[in-house]
């Protein structure tokens, strides 16, 4: 703290958000901003990290509900969480510039809680997915994982979405299930086969997210839209050949929703 006054934390938090006004964060951190924001809080952000509520906060139970039921990840790109959403910015391009320039984990909690509860008017972000505990404790692991590449260690490394682009399944008695997964944008198989005919493709949805599942080319079949414990299924006559399945909920498919399914 190279001998200047460190602020306490619950007034850092409040001078950030006087310094910070939420609608100039919206594209990324103005230099300028950060240059203001520097030299009031440099003593306090920069060096020791998680002053503020973070000490206290459940990471893991934040990673879950960042990747699952708060939903976060279906809108957001978060590396360590294994999100891929497009819907809202990449939250790890939106703070590295913060990063860069010295702002610890704190800074960045205090921005994603005041965005948890104030986004923009209108916005498709709607307010309070989570709240109380839930969302100090999801802004806490934003704070820690935004612009900060690498994997989460520990207890912390087996929640939020995993990688099952490799994961395989085959249909069975003219049935292929391709369930998807409870936290994040992606079923639990990324391959699939069936043989050649008459084919009956349902997902079951165990998140709180609403999927589908459909095939590409497209008018090769579609299921209803399901939210959390529904199923969403079609009936398709199939030739030999290589198939996409994806969820055609806006930005699902890019975040991630996809498999490959091979008919012989
Ligand atoms: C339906 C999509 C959607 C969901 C769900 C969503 N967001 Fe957002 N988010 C957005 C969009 C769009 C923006 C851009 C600014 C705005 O509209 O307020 C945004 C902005 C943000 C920002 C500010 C980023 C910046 O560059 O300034 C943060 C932080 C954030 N969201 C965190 C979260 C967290 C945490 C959750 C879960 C509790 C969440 N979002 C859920 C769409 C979403």
């Amino acid at each position: 703290m190279s001998g200047r006054p460190a602020l306490r934390p619950a007034a850092r938090a409040d001078n950030l958000r006087a310094l910070l006004p939420r609608r100039t964060l919206k594209s990324s951190w103005r230099p300028a901003l950060v240059v203001a924001a520097t030299a009031a809080l440099a003593a306090g952000a920069a060096g020791c990290g998680n002053a503020t509520e973070a000490g206290t906060a459940d990471l893991v139970n934040g990673k879950k509900l960042f990747a699952g039921d708060g939903q976060c990840g279906a809108c957001h790109t978060l590396q360590r969480a294994g999100t891929k959403g497009t819907q809202g910015p990449n939250l790890d391009e939106a703070f590295a510039n913060a990063r860069e320039n010295g702002f610890g984990n704190s800074v960045i909690e205090g921005v994603v809680r005041d965005q948890i509860s104030h986004p923009r008017r209108n916005s498709i972000m709607k307010p309070d997915l989570v709240t109380g505990n839930d969302a100090r404790d999801v802004a806490a692991y934003v704070g820690e994982a935004a612009g900060n590449p690498g994997k989460d260690g520990g207890l912390l490394a087996t929640v939020g979405v995993q990688d099952t682009s490799n994961a395989s399944t085959a249909a069975k008695g003219g049935k292929l299930t391709i369930p998807a997964v409870a936290a994040g944008l992606a079923f639990q198989f990324g391959k699939a086969t069936a043989p050649a005919g008459k084919l009956t493709i349902e997902m079951p949805n165990p998140a709180s997210v609403q999927h589908d599942i459909a095939l590409k080319p497209p008018g090769k079949g579609k299921g209803p839209t399901v939210g959390k414990g529904g199923t969403s299924s079609f009936t398709t006559t199939l030739k030999a050949g290589t198939y996409e399945y994806y969820c055609s909920v806006p930005g699902h498919e890019q975040g991630g929703m996809k498999g490959t399914l091979t008919v012989k």
